[in-house]
């Protein structure tokens, strides 16, 4: 198994990418901690986990509350004794609000979740990686990460922002044993594209479909794992081809 006795912590691992990364991520050995503001939502995951034979763990998290992330984080410690992989994957969309329209309240909304939790954890749980010498951490940004239009101001900004992010500290850290990677995502079906792509066509995406939560999940594995131990502050784009056209 590729991720054999690792901790893992995923947020918004409730549903979605998320849910599939935790489903995968227990399926390869690791000890999931399946962290999201729908408790109900990571419970049900979590009996998923135990139904397959893997082992999980439900957290009750809003990645913008810093009391919330610090139990997280102590939680998986006392529970499973360390952290080798975080994969910051909670995310919400804007739904290609454009920057005039977009309220202050929203924008910091966005970032907030997107981009400043990033760093909040990443701060949380480097020191124990860097004490241990090990750690790997997969940010999940986006291809509007990468180009324009793939989402509102604000999204698109917060998801540059991870990018940006994610290679700042990949060059930071390398040194003490940290690998930091980020993956870009398409278009994918999930809960938070269902509605929006009953009317999306495909015909930009060379491969002519939307992409699949568990293809995307497949790529996280890869870079959690010690098969992908060269790259450090990569952006993987999964989208179909759609960033080469
Ligand atoms: N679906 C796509 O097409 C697509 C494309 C590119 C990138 N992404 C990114 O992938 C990630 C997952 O997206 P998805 O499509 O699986 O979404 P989703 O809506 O299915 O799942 C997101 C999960 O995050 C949780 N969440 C939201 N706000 C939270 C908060 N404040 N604290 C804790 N948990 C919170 C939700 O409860 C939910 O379980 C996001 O970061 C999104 O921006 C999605």
């Amino acid at each position: 198994m590729r991720l054999q006795e690792k901790v893992a912590i995923i947020t918004g691992a409730a549903s979605g990418m998320g849910k599939s990364e935790a489903m995968r991520f227990a399926k390869e050995g690791a000890k999931v901690v399946v962290a999201d503001l729908n408790i109900d939502g990571a419970e049900a995951v979590v009996q998923e986990i135990k139904d397959n034979g893997g082992q999980g763990l439900a957290v009750k998290v809003n990645v913008t509350d810093n009391a919330d992330l610090e139990n997280m984080v102590k939680t998986t410690i006392d529970t499973f004794g360390q952290i080798d992989i975080v994969v910051n994957n909670a995310g919400i969309f804007d739904k290609y609000t454009n920057s005039l329209e977009t309220t202050e309240e929203q924008w910091d909304l966005i970032f907030n979740i997107n981009l400043k939790a990033v760093y909040k954890i990443t701060n949380l749980v480097l020191p124990g990686m860097i004490e241990r010498g090990n750690g790997t951490i997969v940010n999940i940004a986006s291809i509007a990460g990468l180009v324009a239009q793939m989402g509102g101001a604000a999204y698109t900004a917060s998801k540059h922002g991870v990018i940006g992010y994610t290679k700042h500290i990949a060059a930071v850290y390398a040194s003490k044993g940290i690998k930091i990677n980020a993956i870009a995502p398409g278009t994918i079906k999930t809960p938070l594209t269902e509605e929006m792509l009953k009317t999306r066509p495909t015909n930009k995406i060379p491969l002519d479909r939307f992409g699949n939560d568990y293809e995307v999940a497949e790529l996280a594995v890869f870079l959690a794992s010690d098969e992908s131990k060269f790259m450090n502050g990569a952006v993987v784009p999964i989208d179909g081809g759609y960033t080469i056209v």
